[in-house]
């Protein structure tokens, strides 16, 4: 499916130029990481038990939405049990002999990371049930009819499992985890401190109300508070000296169209266009997707989670609605209460 891509300051996931800068910024150890308290007590409990007894940590599935930590947690958990660590993703292991030669590759203990687990066909699942109950997986010796299949033992390892998307996961993969941890968007508090400590490693100049100026603009993502932090880094180093002070961090987030609550261009534009072509909804999603030049798909997870999260837009039987704060924050009046159009909210 092709998929245009924008500019987006405001998108959660990896885009190309996220990737350098966020290996060096990736935490390596359960100290460095920021937040998830709950979710990161109880995986360096698991991990420092499954270490005493010398046994091999549990199949753990990170759940939540994208840029919050999951590839970060299992590349953690990895290096704290000390082990290896072989990276994959459901969309990647098309054919069964591709899970086979990464499971029979796999040291005693190893960390196998499957990100996008829920993109798993059918057939590349299969194989993984056996391996992950018992370590053993089924190959095909041979081929017509004298193929036959012959059960063989692979060292026990810890299966990590990152997905956006847990409601598309099979129950039998899902039983087969022993932890699941969901990730949850971070407090403001905690994202200034990942803009402190991102600063700090970046060595770039940054006052505490900056800091927190990004974080309340990063709708709740580490991702994007980086990629804030970056293009500010540029702003002020190009007009300022390279300290990041408050006046020049505002004149940053004016100058790229991020709002105070953390919505760029193109989210303003959704709300726009709901406002102006559809009256303020109900709207069809593909509808929605027409108007915009978009993927249906691509506005359903991408772009709708946050205005929904902020209350900006519902999803209703009918289609999509813009709510009444959804109006204000376009700068439009929104409909007077007891319209039809906010009876059924
Ligand atoms: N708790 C944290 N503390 C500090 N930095 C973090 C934290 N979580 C994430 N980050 C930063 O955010 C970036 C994105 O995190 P990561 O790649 O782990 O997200 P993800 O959940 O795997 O996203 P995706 O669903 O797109 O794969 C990392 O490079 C890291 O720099
Ligand atoms: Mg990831």
């Amino acid at each position: 499916m092709a998929k245009k891509q924008q500019d987006r300051i405001g998108d959660p996931n990896e885009r190309a130029d996220d990737r350098d800068l966020e290996l060096s910024l990736r935490p390596r150890r359960f100290d460095d990481f920021v937040g998830q308290r709950v979710a990161k007590e109880q995986l360096e409990i698991f991990v420092e038990a499954a270490k005493q007894r010398g046994d091999t940590l549990d199949h753990v599935l990170l759940a939540g939405p994208p840029g919050l930590g999951k590839t970060t947690l299992a590349g953690i958990i990895a290096q704290e049990l000390g082990v290896g660590m072989h990276t994959t993703s459901g969309p990647a292991l098309e054919r069964k002999v591709d899970v086979a030669g990464l499971l029979t590759n796999l040291q005693e203990g190893d960390v196998l990371f499957v990100d996008e687990i829920h993109r798993l066909n059918a057939a590349v699942e299969e194989v993984l049930y056996p391996a992950m109950e018992d370590y053993e997986i089924d190959i095909m010796i041979g081929e017509g009819p004298a193929a036959r299949s012959i059960r063989m033992q692979v060292q026990p390892f810890t299966l990590i499992g990152a997905t956006t998307r847990t409601g598309l996961l099979t129950t039998p993969l899902r039983d087969r985890f022993g932890v699941w941890q969901r990730l949850e968007y971070y407090e403001i508090e905690e994202l200034a401190a990942i803009v402190t400590r991102s600063a700090g490693i970046l060595g770039v100049e940054i006052d505490r109300e900056s800091a927190l100026e990004i974080a309340g603009r990063s709708r709740g993502t580490p991702r994007v508070a980086n990629r804030l932090l970056r293009r500010v880094r540029d702003y002020a180093q190009v007009r300022h000296e390279g300290v990041i002070e408050h006046d020049i961090c505002l004149a940053a987030l004016e100058l790229f169209q991020v709002d105070g609550e953390g919505l760029d261009k193109l989210d303003r534009d959704i709300l726009k266009t709901i406002a102006h072509k559809f009256d303020g909804g109900p709207v069809g999603l593909d509808t929605l997707a027409v108007a915009l030049g978009e993927e249906a798909d691509t506005v359903m997870d991408v772009y709708e989670p946050y205005l929904i999260m902020q209350g900006f837009l519902k999803r209703t039987p009918r289609g999509r609605v813009l709510t009444r704060s959804g109006f204000i924050h376009c700068g439009l009046t929104p409909p007077a209460r007891g319209d039809t159009l906010f009876d059924d909210l």
